[in-house]
């Protein structure tokens, strides 16, 4: 029915409500034959690069496992050790990549350089987290989102946090297209930025999504389905704003007052890593430096019956393996 070959996946502004929910049925189809030892490879033959600009866990193991179990093979170029960004260029590395690989995976700083890769590239590109958008991610969001309420629309998520780092783009543009309420909770000052909130809410005409803002916890996270955060520094960005940021959003840390105001079935999701403890070097220097063992979710909600962040991380597999066979599979 729907046909996605050869198309890149930058942004999920790019498809329609109808093609988004071709990808979660097709993740969903996925999952079942995986589990039921009935998969049917349809990128066998294929190779597919895996340009990593920054450090990934998920994402990358997503790609390769869902590479092998469909019979394609891979390249990973990590941070270092390609002449990427340093004696070449992204048009030059895309022009000679295209010429070897039949798909291209890329995770780095601005969306512009995604844009570049698939423009000469001449083979599906696949965004796996810029500086300014997450796509694959959301489509495991939605399909656990799925998968717990049985439907998307009409549900309310709230991001607690930076509202304007990748995952609050990436949510706020997924939940335009699918009919899925959208609001940020978060200082005035980490509210999304206004072109893209436009773009978003002239999308959502068409689905009913509502799109608001609030600083204020209690009536900002009211009715949640789904409360949703991520770290409060990304990657890329210098460590000297942590002071900043621990300072604007301490009070929107997702805690289980947070959670009582959100409705009593709601779950709790995160793109992950996460900082809950002090179990990771970040964890133990902030807390050092800041007294704070915990940072943007407690240990307690992490760990409570309503945490479903490891549905989550599963689904990043399913979702994105949809992604290679909808748009280069056989
Ligand atoms: N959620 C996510 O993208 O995780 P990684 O950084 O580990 O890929
Ligand atoms: N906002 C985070 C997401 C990590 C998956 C970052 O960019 O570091």
């Amino acid at each position: 029915a729907f046909n996605l070959r050869n198309r890149h996946f930058l942004t999920l502004l790019d498809f329609s409500a109808k093609e988004i929910e071709y990808l979660l049925d097709l993740s969903r189809d996925l999952k079942r034959a995986k589990y039921t030892g009935t998969e049917q490879q349809r990128l066998k033959g294929k190779n597919i690069a895996l340009i990593f600009e920054k450090d990934s866990t998920r994402t990358r193991c997503a790609f390769e496992v869902a590479a092998y179990d469909q019979g394609a093979r891979v390249t990973y170029l990590g941070p270092s050790g390609s002449q990427i960004g340093k004696k070449e260029s992204i048009k030059d590395t895309a022009r000679v990549l295209g010429r070897m690989y039949d798909g291209i995976e890329y995770r780095g700083f601005g969306q512009e350089i995604v844009e570049t890769l698939a423009e000469y590239a001449g083979v599906p590109v696949w965004n796996g987290l810029t500086n300014e958008d997450h796509p694959t991610q959301i489509l495991a969001d939605f399909l656990t989102m799925e998968e717990h309420f049985g439907a998307l629309s009409g549900l309310k998520l709230v991001f607690c946090g930076d509202g304007r780092n990748n995952m609050a783009n990436a949510l706020m543009i997924g939940c335009a297209k699918m009919g899925v309420h959208y609001t940020v909770v978060a200082p005035e000052h980490l509210w999304p930025e206004e072109t893209l909130v436009a773009k978003c809410r002239e999308v959502a005409k068409e689905s009913g999504a509502k799109i608001e803002f609030s600083a204020d916890v209690a009536s900002g996270v009211a009715g949640a389905d789904v409360v949703y955060t991520d770290v409060w520094v990304s990657m890329g960005e210098p460590q000297a704003v942590w002071k900043e940021r621990i300072d604007l959003l301490k009070p929107y840390q997702v805690n289980k007052k947070l959670m009582s105001y959100a409705k009593a079935d709601a779950i709790f999701l995160h793109c992950l890593p996460a900082f809950h403890d002090e179990e990771t070097q970040v964890g133990r220097e902030i807390a050092q430096q800041f007294g704070m063992s915990e940072l943007e979710v407690t240990n307690e909600v992490f760990e409570s019956a309503q945490s479903k962040v490891f549905d989550e991380a599963e689904n990043r597999l399913h979702t994105i393996k949809a992604v290679m066979v909808a748009t280069l599979g056989s």
